[in-house]
């Protein structure tokens, strides 16, 4: 393949420098590809605490954990000396052929005493895409063993975010992540987003949205046929979808439906899980009843990478029942349980108890929450929403009736960069601002973030006028 006209390097990116470097060498991640060999990369050098340096010295806050997963803040020493010593101890085992190791087992024990569900069995792998992969694998095979191989669906959501592997990308409700991907797989529905401010018709309640979009869920699962549909997977605060905070009675409503149906509900904790919301788990913020869960991200405050799959005792026998037909269960990752990430993790979680971490959470999340509706009547803020330490703030062209921009006008964009400029990171999602500082936040850090997101506002507001966008 030739590319006919070669992209040009941006000629204020030195040559040889890192960020030369950088646009030479690096396919970049939900990156606009074709900018990004103009602008050039921020390089990140240094991090501690809340506060992280770019490679020319500039600070900035830390507003989104870097992608909602850095829980207890950056450089601590305590987990670097965990994770060096199970190096030198013992840097590699795998799990496969019934091989172990400790770091795994106690990691095991410690996330089924945590999670607010009878979970029987832990599964380590280590990202949420592949948690959310292995969720589909284990229901399927579940469902052929115990004789049901026609169930097999699952269903999720518009706007939901799960991964961007073959089937949790298919998961993901965000047409960018499908289009020209091929995706989603068959067998993959996506049912109605819960988000009232963007979805109610004029006048519907909360309660009542909440009830359609039950109603909404049951039609789809009569029209594809409930015995064929084996699953609903959602994050109990939608993330990167625009962190949507569905109606309080939306899960109740929910949940009665899968219950009739016999459906299994996939409880994704990747963002929402260890304290994010205030609570120790998304599932408690809500009066979720999960089936199976997947955690990552805050599980080893991104110091290492590891995610896990959390299933019942009832999944785990029908599986061990198969053994002695197909031999093996043949799934697994090469770092399905490495210590390293383990050792760490099970330290991480440790620390957060220490810590009183999510008390702390819930405590700076009121805090965070009440600041940030300050800016509600801003002429640019549609809506601010969250609960915790998880919010966002969604910008509109008009707030009655609700007008959003063009996503070609790039506000929210433009927002998030101001933010940069007045020393704030916080990421847009289309136009919303996400919010998601690492949990150690202290108080007066979050009056800086406010200010900072503030300023950013101000300057983008400016510049809407200046463009006429309102
Ligand atoms: C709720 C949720 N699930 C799954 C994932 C995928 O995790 P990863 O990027 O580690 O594959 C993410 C990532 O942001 C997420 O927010």
């Amino acid at each position: 393949m030739t590319l006919e006209t070669p992209l040009p390097l941006h000629n204020e990116l030195a040559a040889g420098s890192l960020a030369a470097r950088d646009v030479e060498h690096v396919l970049h991640p939900s990156t606009h590809l074709k900018n990004h060999v103009s602008s050039g990369p921020t390089i990140s050098a240094r991090a501690e605490g809340v506060y992280l340096w770019d490679s020319n010295g500039k600070q900035y806050l830390e507003g989104m954990a870097g992608l909602w997963c850095t829980a207890l803040g950056y450089g601590r020493e305590d987990l670097a000396d965990v994770a060096a010593e199970q190096m030198r101890k013992l840097s590699y085992s795998q799990l496969f052929a019934g091989r172990s190791n400790e770091p795994s087992i106690l990691l095991a024990e410690k996330l089924k005493a945590m999670v607010p569900f009878d979970a029987g069995k832990v599964f380590f792998g280590v990202s949420g895409s592949d948690a959310n992969d292995t969720q589909l694998k284990l229901i399927w095979y579940y469902n052929n063993a115990i004789g049901r191989p026609q169930k097999k669906k699952v269903i999720s959501r518009i706007r939901g975010y799960h991964g961007v592997t073959v089937a949790s990308g298919s998961l993901t409700g965000l047409p960018a992540f499908h289009n020209e991907f091929d995706l989603p797989i068959n067998g993959i529905l996506h049912t109605s987003s819960p988000h009232h401010y963007s979805e109610a018709h004029p006048g519907e309640t909360p309660e009542d949205f909440a009830s359609r979009c039950a109603d909404d869920l049951e039609a789809m699962i009569l029209r594809e046929d409930p015995d064929t549909v084996a699953a609903f997977i959602a994050e109990p605060i939608l993330g990167a979808g625009g962190v949507v905070v569905p109606p309080p009675t939306y899960y109740a409503k929910i949940q009665a439906v899968l219950k009739k149906y016999d459906i299994l509900f996939i409880d994704d904790e990747v963002i929402c899980g260890f304290g994010r919301t205030g609570h120790a788990f998304g599932a408690e913020a809500f009066a979720i009843q999960p089936d199976t869960m997947s955690v990552a991200k805050a599980l080893s405050s991104a110091y290492l990478p590891i995610s896990a799959v959390l299933i019942p005792d009832a999944m785990f026998a029908a599986f061990a029942e198969r053994s002695n037909d197909l031999g093996n269960f043949a799934h697994g990752f090469t770092y399905s349980g490495h210590p390293v990430c383990a050792a760490v993790a099970l330290r991480n979680l440790e620390i957060m108890e220490e810590l009183s971490l999510f008390t702390h959470a819930r405590q700076m999340g009121i805090i965070l929450q009440t600041r940030l509706r300050e800016f509600a009547e801003h002429p640019l803020v549609g809506e601010v929403r969250g609960e915790g330490l998880l919010a966002g703030v969604e910008l509109v062209k008009q707030q009655q009736p609700r007008t959003p921009f063009a996503a070609s006008d790039g506000v929210g964009a433009y927002c998030a960069k101001a933010c940069e400029e007045a020393g704030l990171i916080v990421r847009n999602l289309g136009d919303t601002l996400a919010f998601c500082p690492p949990l150690i936040i202290n108080e007066d850090q979050v009056h800086e973030l406010i200010d900072k997101f503030g300023r950013g506002l101000e300057a983008t507001y400016a510049w809407v006028r200046k463009q006429s966008l309102t």
